[in-house]
């Protein structure tokens, strides 16, 4: 077994990929556990053989969460399937600023373009008193977060709709919403291809899908309400400068663990 993990290991450090990946392959071959395959003193031929063909699919790109089918975002375990975006580490950090603002103690909130349910979810496991709405116009993204919300009970208000779906009288609007510029497509990573260019991009700036949240969410908030974005460094200056101009306060672009400029945060005076 031995030589299966160190061959394992050794194909994706050629490859520039985590070596830790090696493990994960092989419990997922064998069907076990992390720890358990490990363990596991010989494998089968059939496992093996299993391994090699997960090698060459994550060697060619597709991304690991997705061969898993799971990934752990804030200490949730959320399904993940193709098509349907992979919640990022940088979302966590979205989440921890919605959860240190001053809400009021049983907030509405809304989650916009939800994916796999993971912002919403996540704030309805911290804040049970929250009543939590998300929005997201992709039929697949949106069966996958009911059934995320569904394994880990939590209840969530979930809508088949654009940008705010028409709610008002919000604490809070919330979004990771797609912010790549287009023409980041021809650069990115092997691993976005499998994700849906729905979720990733928006237009030139990338602000096409921000924009007219921005705009929306201040009908949708009660005043003091807040608004928070996750943008890409490039353009979240860009729109911070016209929340600015608008009549917006407390504007305020913030970074995140890299240091990047990351998250908008403004909110509709009280
Ligand atoms: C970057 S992904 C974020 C997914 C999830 N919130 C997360 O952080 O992992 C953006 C999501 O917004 C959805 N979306 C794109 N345009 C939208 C729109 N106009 N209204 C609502 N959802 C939208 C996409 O389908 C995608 O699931």
């Amino acid at each position: 077994m031995v030589g299966l993990l160190g061959l394992l290991r050794r194909r994706l450090r050629e490859a520039g990929l985590p070596e830790a990946e090696a493990l994960d392959l092989l419990a997922l071959a064998l069907g076990k556990g992390r720890l358990e395959a490990l363990l596991t003193r010989e494998v089968p031929k059939e496992a093996e053989e299993k391994a090699l063909a997960l090698l060459e699919k994550r060697l060619r790109g597709y991304p690991l969460q997705y061969l898993l089918g799971e990934v752990e975002f804030f200490g949730l375990p959320l399904k993940v399937e193709e098509g349907v975006l992979i919640p990022r580490p940088e979302t966590e950090g979205l989440v921890e600023l919605a959860l240190a603002l001053p809400l009021p103690q049983k907030p509405r909130i809304l989650d916009v373009g939800t994916g796999s349910g993971a912002i919403a979810l996540a704030l309805k496991a911290h804040l049970p008193e929250a009543e939590v709405h998300a929005t997201e116009i992709d039929p697949r993204a949106l069966a996958l977060a009911r059934e995320n919300a569904q394994r880990l009970g939590l209840k969530v208000h979930f809508h088949p709709a654009p940008l705010t779906g028409g709610l008002k009288g919000l604490d809070l609007v919330v979004s990771n919403p797609p912010y790549l510029p287009a023409g980041y497509r021809g650069e990115a990573p092997p691993e976005l291809a499998y994700e849906n260019p729905l979720a990733l991009y928006a237009g030139e700036e990338g602000l096409s899908v921000a924009r007219p949240l921005a705009e929306e969410a201040w009908g949708a908030l009660k005043p003091g309400g807040y608004l928070l974005l996750e943008l890409a460094p490039e353009n979240a200056p860009l729109l911070e400068e016209e929340l600015r101009a608008g009549s917006w306060e407390e504007v305020a672009v913030l970074r995140d663990l890299a240091g990047r400029d990351r998250y908008l945060r403004a909110r509709r005076p009280p």
